[in-house]
């Protein structure tokens, strides 16, 4: 971009934006900084005023006020423009399932009472990292999928019980016709600005969810007669997804379906440390890296920045539609890595050790190239 066309964009379009950054557990802390130094950077350059406010949530919130989503988070959150959120999550109850408050439910809430019904995670294969990856680069090239995850319902939040002889537990999947409705709008209207193709995934030969989910979505699909439209078992898009990913373009699926897929999806990028996902609906923005708190490696500077990164990139393009300055940093990302620069996760056997960073040594690296 040039120095009138930065002018330009800075007559027509100055924005004054309040974001809550939640870092969370583990490498949350240590990722979200660079999201944040990013969308600083972003606000100097364009003349947007950007201002931050913070708060916590997950295990570290338990730990200060035994509440996982403190009140005041979420009345922060609501009163923000958008949240840039790191990751939650603690091994100490992965490891006690007995453990009744844990670090998962604020985020589980804080999807709820945001409405966050959307959650899209798009699979961005940069080419630098095609050898990064365990597929075959042939597999892989050319790849572009986005993910549609409802978020807000399924049997992640269905009725959850526990026998008291501890003998008998269930989880009860369910959806209403509604937010199957508003999530397909939202999948199908993405696939036509794209190369108009959408899979919607179910499991609708054992569920019957599944089977009112293809339902819905086969009954808007003929609002969207240009879109071609397919369904698919979940069990075989897990397979097609690592054999032929290029098949796939827009993927509209359910929350469980689409946590476990996405993760599956992740290693065509080459890492979890490289996707960003937005969670959008009735109104303030959430956007987060897809990876956990990673506790194994965190206050160690080895995580990757670059989801945290990218997830900034979202925020700035979907909650604020600064489509320019979300380029620019994708731009500064893939920059940082054609330089070779890899952080631990993305380096494979033929990465020179003096190319290998720490965290804020990639993070610098991607501000570095926002000029
Ligand atoms: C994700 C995560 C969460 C989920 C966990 C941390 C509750 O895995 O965002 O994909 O299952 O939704
Ligand atoms: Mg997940």
């Amino acid at each position: 971009m040039n120095t009138i066309e930065i002018l330009h964009s800075k007559i027509i379009n100055l924005m004054k934006k309040n974001i809550l950054v939640i870092p969370g557990d583990g490498i949350g802390q240590e990722v979200t900084i660079w999201g944040k130094k990013v969308l600083e950077k972003i606000g100097q350059k364009y003349g947007h005023e950007f201002s931050f406010d913070e708060a916590i949530m997950g295990h570290v919130a338990i730990e200060a006020t035994g509440n996982p989503l403190p009140d005041e988070t979420l009345e922060k959150a609501k009163s923000s423009d958008a949240i840039l959120f790191g990751a939650i999550g603690h091994a100490k109850y992965d490891n006690d399932p007995s453990a009744k408050v844990r670090p998962e439910q604020g985020l589980l809430k804080i999807r709820k009472e945001l409405g966050l019904y959307a959650n899209l995670r798009p699979i961005l294969l940069f080419d630098e990292l095609l050898d990064a990856s365990s597929l075959k680069p042939e597999v892989l090239k050319g790849t572009d999928i986005l993910f549609f995850r409802e978020l807000t319902g399924d049997v992640y939040f269905g009725e959850k019980n526990r026998s008291e002889d501890n003998n008998f537990a269930s989880d009860l999947m369910n959806y209403n016709r509604y937010e199957v409705e508003r999530i397909a709008h939202k999948a199908f209207e993405a696939a036509r600005t794209r190369s108009k193709k959408l899979c919607s995934v179910d499991k609708a030969n054992v569920l019957e969810t599944s089977r009112l989910w293809r339902e819905v979505v086969q009954e808007i699909a003929k609002q969207y007669p240009d879109v071609e439209t397919e369904h698919m078992f979940i069990d075989n898009a897990a397979m097609q997804l690592v054999k032929n990913p290029k098949k796939f373009d827009v993927v509209l699926t359910a929350n469980l379906f689409g946590d476990i897929l996405t993760d599956e999806a992740s290693q065509i990028a080459g890492s979890m440390g490289m996707l960003a996902s937005a969670s959008i609906g009735d109104g303030t923005g959430f956007f987060e890296p897809i990876h956990g708190s990673a506790h194994d490696i965190a206050g160690q500077n080895k995580a990757n920045p670059l989801a945290s990164i990218l997830s900034a990139a979202l925020m700035l393009d979907i909650s604020f539609g600064l489509q320019t300055e979300a380029k620019e940093v994708t731009e500064a990302v893939a920059a940082a890595l054609k330089a070779g620069w890899r952080t631990g996760d993305i380096a494979n056997a033929n990465t020179p050790a003096d190319k290998i960073l720490g965290t804020q040594e990639m993070g610098a690296q991607v501000l570095e190239f926002i000029k």
